[in-house]
């Protein structure tokens, strides 16, 4: 799919070690010949990469750390009860499900499904959201189970989705009124690089070609579904989850 969007380019900055600089030239980000505040950057923080905007859109700082920070403490109190595990049909099945996260974006609801067993695909076409997401596992017990794939996820699913076969394909699109109130810093981040989304519906058709047994779309509490009758939808605290699953008259797809 050709973008529709141009993201503002993000670099990485100086000085870098040679592991930051092998992850950023695998993900396409190219070294920038100095710090510079006016711009996107990551940066080498003490402990995570920090993906920094530009001083003039507000200095947001987001990392995705696993040891530490917001998606470490997510991770930490995570239950397979939870709306999204059960929207996913984790609990119900004695097999974890082969999941595709065709929305990764810093990769916050892929890393909670690969903490809770499940074998998870990421897909995400922000050069700098996959370095973050790629440095975030590497080492760590998680790197197994969370597979980060820089692409544009409809391509992905036309050409490479039948061949994984999924059990499930996971959608959290950006949409226009998500987060009418205030909008998380790092939803911001998605947002300025991210764009708006302006292939959910083809999004949504590849997904339901390759999901062997439900697409999961979530979505803002007050919000229309993306498709007319999910066959159930899980409410969560500030979102919903509406949960498609395959009919059998559709078959199998291949694997
Ligand atoms: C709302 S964010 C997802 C947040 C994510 N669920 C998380 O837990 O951090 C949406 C992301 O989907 C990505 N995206 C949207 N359409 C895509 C497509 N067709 N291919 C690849 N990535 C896509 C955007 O680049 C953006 O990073």
């Amino acid at each position: 799919m050709p973008p529709s969007w141009e993201p503002p380019e993000v670099t990485l900055a100086p000085p870098a070690r040679g592991p930051d600089l092998a992850l950023a030239a695998a993900c396409g980000i190219r070294l920038a010949p100095a710090r510079n505040q006016a711009e996107w950057q990551i940066v080498r923080g003490a402990l995570e990469l920090e993906l920094r905007s530009p001083v003039a859109t507000g200095d947001l700082r987001i990392e995705v750390g696993l040891s530490s920070g917001p998606i470490a403490r997510r991770l930490h109190t995570a239950r397979r009860t939870d709306p999204l595990p059960r929207a996913i049909g984790l609990p119900r099945r004695q097999a974890p499900p082969r999941v595709v996260d065709a929305t990764a974006g810093l990769g916050r609801d892929a890393l909670l499904l690969a903490h809770l067993g499940c074998e998870v695909t990421a897909i995400e076409r922000i050069p700098a959201f996959v370095m973050l997401l790629r440095a975030a596992v590497q080492g760590t017990p998680l790197e197994r189970a969370l597979r980060t794939v820089r692409s544009d996820a409809i391509d992905w699913l036309r050409t490479e989705g039948s061949t994984l076969g999924p059990d499930v394909v996971y959608l959290d699109p950006m949409f226009a009124d998500e987060g009418r109130a205030q909008v998380k810093k790092d939803m911001q981040a998605c947002r300025a690089l991210a764009g708006p989304a302006a292939d959910v519906e083809e999004l949504f058709a590849a997904a339901r070609e390759v999901a062997h047994e439900r697409v999961v779309v979530k979505r803002h509490p007050d919000s229309a579904p993306l498709a007319t009758s999910p066959s159930f939808v899980v409410e969560g605290e500030r979102i919903r989850f509406d949960v498609y699953l395959r009919s059998p008259s559709l078959g199998t797809p291949p694997r």
